[in-house]
Parts: C-alpha cells; sequence; structure tokens
C-alpha cells in the first residue's frame, strides 16, 4: 500500500499534527452497558464473545453511541481478549466476574496454543470492521485496536483479572525464555490481526496497555515500550500513513520514554497524568489523548464542567484529542455524555 493523501476527518488530522478547535473528542468505552440500545442488542446476542464474533451485532453497537453523541471517531466493538481466543486458549466472560480463561503458566500450557488459525477465528471481526467502513459517517474516523502484548499476557498468565499480576510477573523472572516466547508469539499474532484490520478499513490503531503501569523501569522497556515500539515499526513499514496511539495506562513519568522510543503518533493519557507536565513533555512530541476521570461522567453537574474546561485550558492549545483517562463506566447517565459532548462542540479556545 502507498501513502495516502492528507487527512480530512478531524480526528486524524489531530493525529497528524494539527491543532483543532474544538478538538476532535471520542471515549473509551463509547459502546456499552451504560447504553440501554446496548443492553437491549447485548441480551439477544448470547454471550459477550458472541457479540463480539457477530458482524451485524457488533457493528450495530459500534455505531449506537454515534448517533446519540457525534463522535469523531468510532472503535470496533470487539475485546482484547479474542487474541488468545484466536490462539486457542479457552476464554470466557462470566456476569458480574469479568473474564476468566484457562491459565498459561508453564512451557507445556505455551505449547498448546497455535497461531495457525488466527485469521480464521478473526475473521468476523474482520467483517465487522469491512461493514463499519461503509457505514459510518463520512466526516467519522474508524479506530481499530488490540491489547498491547504486556496486558493479554498478564490475562493469559493469570486467567483472570488481577491486583498484583503475581504469576505474570513470577513467570516474567522464573521463566524468561517462556515468558519470552509468549510475548513474541503475542506480538506476532497482534501485528498480523492489527494489519488485517487497517485492510478491513481501519484508519488509526489503539494499542491499550491497561497494566503497563505494573512495571519497574528495565521490565517496562523490555515488556511494554519494545513490543509497542515493534507494532508501530511494522505498521509504519507495512500499512505507511496508518497512526497509532499508545496507552501506556499508569506510565507515570515513564510516559516520556514511551513518547519518544516507541514513535506513536499518539499518546492516550490516564487521569493521572498531570496536564502541565503533559503539554511540556509530550505534546511537542506527539498528540495527546484524555485524560478526564471518568467518574466525573458518573458525577455529572458542575463538577464534570470543571473538570472538562480545566483540560481544555491545558491540552487544546496543542495537538490534542478529547477522551477519558480509562473507559465509560456501566453506572454513567448517558445524558452526562450529552452534556460534554455539547459543551465541547460549543468550545471556542
Ligand atoms: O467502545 C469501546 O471502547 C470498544 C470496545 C472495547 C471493549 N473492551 C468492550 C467490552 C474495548 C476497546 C475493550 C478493551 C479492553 N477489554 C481492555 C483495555 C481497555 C481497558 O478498559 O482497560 C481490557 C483490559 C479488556 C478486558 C475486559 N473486557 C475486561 C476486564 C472486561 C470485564 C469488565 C467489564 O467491564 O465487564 C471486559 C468485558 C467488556 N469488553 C465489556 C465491553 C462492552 C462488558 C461486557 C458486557 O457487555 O457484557
Amino acid at each position: 500500500m502507498t501513502d495516502r493523501s492528507p487527512p480530512t476527518k478531524r480526528f486524524l488530522r489531530a493525529l497528524a499534527g494539527e491543532t483543532l478547535s474544538p478538538p476532535p473528542f471520542w471515549l473509551m468505552r463509547q459502546a456499552g452497558r451504560y447504553l440501554p440500545e446496548y443492553r437491549e442488542t447485548r441480551a439477544t446476542a448470547g454471550s459477550f464473545l458472541d457479540l463480539c464474533y457477530n458482524p451485524a451485532l457488533a457493528s450495530e453497537v459500534t455505531l449506537q453511541p454515534l448517533r446519540r453523541y457525534g463522535f469523531d471517531a468510532a472503535i470496533l466493538f470487539s475485546d482484547i481478549l479474542v487474541v488468545p481466543d484466536a490462539l486457542g486458549q479457552t476464554v470466557a466472560f462470566r456476569e458480574g466476574e469479568g473474564p476468566v480463561l484457562t491459565p498459561i503458566r508453564s512451557a507445556g500450557d505455551l505449547s498448546r496454543l497455535d497461531a495457525s488459525g488466527l485469521h480464521q477465528h478473526l475473521a468476523p471481526v474482520y467483517a465487522t470492521m469491512a461493514t463499519l467502513s461503509k457505514a459510518i459517517p463520512a466526516t467519522t474516523a474508524l479506530i481499530g485496536f488490540a491489547g498491547a502484548p504486556w496486558t493479554v499476557a498478564t490475562y493469559m498468565v493469570e486467567g483472570s483479572g488481577s491486583k498484583d499480576f503475581a504469576q505474570t510477573k513470577k513467570l516474567m523472572w522464573s521463566e524468561p525464555e517462556t515468558f519470552a516466547r509468549l510475548m513474541q508469539m503475542l506480538t506476532t499474532a497482534t501485528g498480523d490481526y492489527l494489519i488485517r484490520q487497517i485492510d478491513n478499513g481501519a484508519e488509526a490503531i489503539q494499542i491499550f496497555d491497561t497494566w503497563a503501569g505494573a512495571l519497574p523501569e528495565d521490565q517496562f522497556e523490555r515488556w511494554v515500550i519494545g513490543p509497542t515500539r515493534s507494532l508501530v515499526e511494522r505498521i509504519r513499514s507495512e500499512r505507511p500513513g496508518v497512526p497509532v496511539v499508545g496507552f501506556p495506562r499508569q506510565a507515570g513519568i515513564l510516559y516520556e520514554r514511551f513518547v519518544t522510543e516507541t514513535g506513536v503518533d499518539g499518546v492516550s493519557l490516564d487521569s493521572g497524568v498531570p496536564l502541565a507536565w503533559a503539554a511540556e513533555k509530550l505534546q511537542p512530541r506527539c498528540t495527546v489523548q484524555g485524560n478526564l476521570d471518568p467518574i466525573l461522567l458518573v458525577a455529572g453537574g458542575e463538577a464534570l464542567d470543571a473538570g472538562i474546561d480545566r483540560i481544555l485550558k491545558v491540552l487544546g492549545k496543542g495537538r490534542f484529542i478529547f477522551n477519558l483517562g480509562h473507559g465509560i463506566v456501566p453506572q454513567t447517565p448517558p445524558e452526562h455524555v450529552a452534556r460534554l459532548a455539547e459543551r465541547l462542540k460549543g468550545w471556542k479556545g
């Protein structure tokens, strides 16, 4: 594929380095349980993974929040754990419990995974992307995504969510060769998956490293920066012109090394990143995205307005995409999202 012409969609212009006023916006987890129409579709789909693998329903739930709020970008409806599922690990989502996987804790467990059926297994996700690329409004950008290898590995090794990642870190430090093989397998599969999303219509990529903040600096360098850099380099060489946004959540001051050493076009900030620091250290190097506390969207009212304005004042002067610091939570009143959308659209920086 050759380089594309300069982007016209606001979200892509911001990633290409333009400062826009008002800034483009979308919200992580903008499709989901806070919307009654999502819950209705979800109830007809069977399991959560059945919904992810149903192109008609997955594209419908992707479009639902666009109809309400006019976001500048749509993100493919899927989950980061479809990759382990496609590698042959047993993955299930239990109501109120989150994901449950048969853990990978040894070289023997790892040898039972198999990447040869990846694209066949993920074909419905590619079909969702192709459907969306025809269905979204002409001014809306289409985002593809994957979990970063480190974050996906934590779910694969723990077998569920975790507070301390003890099993994953134990494998990382006591069986470094096995852990390195798992990370290599994930990095290759994730790159293959993202390239195929681009070929089906994704115009930008976001890589979610939700648990990046759990690693000390040397391991952060190896297992967060390293795999992300290789994904960025691969996309840049095989599909030039498609921007990549990284989200090394809770990386603190390591956000700076992440930006300079991975070469991402954009970085998504968690709500703990100080705005003035981000404006000084990160914004000159790439587009920043973020970082409203998702619970402010639950609280609403004047606190929400003040939280929005505080971010706009500091980050709105540079290359910026408004978003949350993490995903929308299910108890968010949809009217509060409407209030946010209205305030952003009316902002004059
Ligand atoms: O709108 C969007 O942002 C696109 C869809 C999307 C989902 N998950 C849908 C989903 C995206 C981008 C994700 C990413 C994801 N999934 C991450 C990284 C981002 C983050 O939030 O940190 C992670 C860590 C996961 C893993 C995951 N998926 C967990 C831990 C859970 C259970 C917690 C929960 O909220 O229920 C999920 C389930 C999930 N993924 C739901 C949705 C809408 C809820 C399940 C349901 O509707 O029944």
